[in-house]
């Protein structure tokens, strides 16, 4: 029987990755950052000088795309680049836009599917992204859709930008938040919308701890 997977989806901002984090820690699970497969692909496109927007180059190179993850206990796993680590560089705005447009090509949605399905494995994963509860793991045990209002996202991301020292203003962060949401929604392969059945969530008021623990209630349940 294949390893229990709990997806949880959601625009940028909304909570998932210090959600997902926090109930893989505590449930001893794996934990999968499909966003990063997308900004891994956009550093190289980036990086080689390639046009996001080009189709067919852009799927050739997310094929051969090697990426990795290192585990490192109660923090996010570092992300390893054909071995070269490149967890700071892809939380840059350039890539974080340049992700969204690479993640809209049909060719690269298709080969980056078996890549993160491949990160489930016993004892169980928690998946975050925008499709892992509609197209990447349909069988998950609990489909969660977490969101939280634009204007709460910016600021979460203006924080935590400033944090790593990136020079960035609120107004601009929430411009490139709307322009994420709707291309992230509108676009053919995989749009970001809550898969049938999914438990929907508003983080906008709640933190962290609470969103977890409403989520393992709801779990737990599940797996009884
Ligand atoms: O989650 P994160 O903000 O790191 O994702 C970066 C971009 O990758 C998103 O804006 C989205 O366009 C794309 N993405 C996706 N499907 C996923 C995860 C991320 O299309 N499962």
């Amino acid at each position: 029987m294949n390893a229990p997977v709990l997806a949880i989806d959601g625009p940028s901002g909304s909570g998932k990755g210090a959600v997902g984090q926090e109930l893989a820690t505590r449930l001893g699970w794996h934990y999968l950052d499909s966003g990063a497969f997308y900004r891994a692909l956009a550093l190289r496109v980036l990086e080689e000088g390639t046009d996001p927007a080009d189709a067919r180059v852009v799927s050739g190179l997310a094929v051969t795309l090697d990426l990795s993850f290192v585990p490192v206990p109660g923090a996010a796993p570092r992300l390893l680049l054909g071995g070269r680590d490149i967890s700071d560089d892809i939380r840059s705005e350039a890539c974080s836009g340049a992700a969204s447009e690479v993640a809209a090509h049909p060719g690269v949605r298709t080969a980056l599917l078996a890549k993160q399905r491949a990160q489930r494995r016993p004892p169980g994963l928690v998946a975050d992204g925008r499709d892992m509860g509609t197209t990447v793991f349909p069988d998950a045990v609990l489909k969660v859709f977490l969101t939280a209002s634009a204007e709460v996202r910016a600021e979460r991301r203006y924080k935590q930008l400033k944090e790593k020292g990136f020079s960035v203003t609120l107004p601009r962060l929430l411009g490139e938040i709307r322009a994420r949401d709707v291309r992230d929604m509108e676009r053919a392969a995989s749009p970001l919308r809550p898969a049938p059945g999914a438990f929907a969530l508003d983080s906008s008021t709640i933190d962290i701890d609470g969103v977890v623990g409403l989520i393992l209630e709801r779990l737990r349940n599940r797996l009884k």
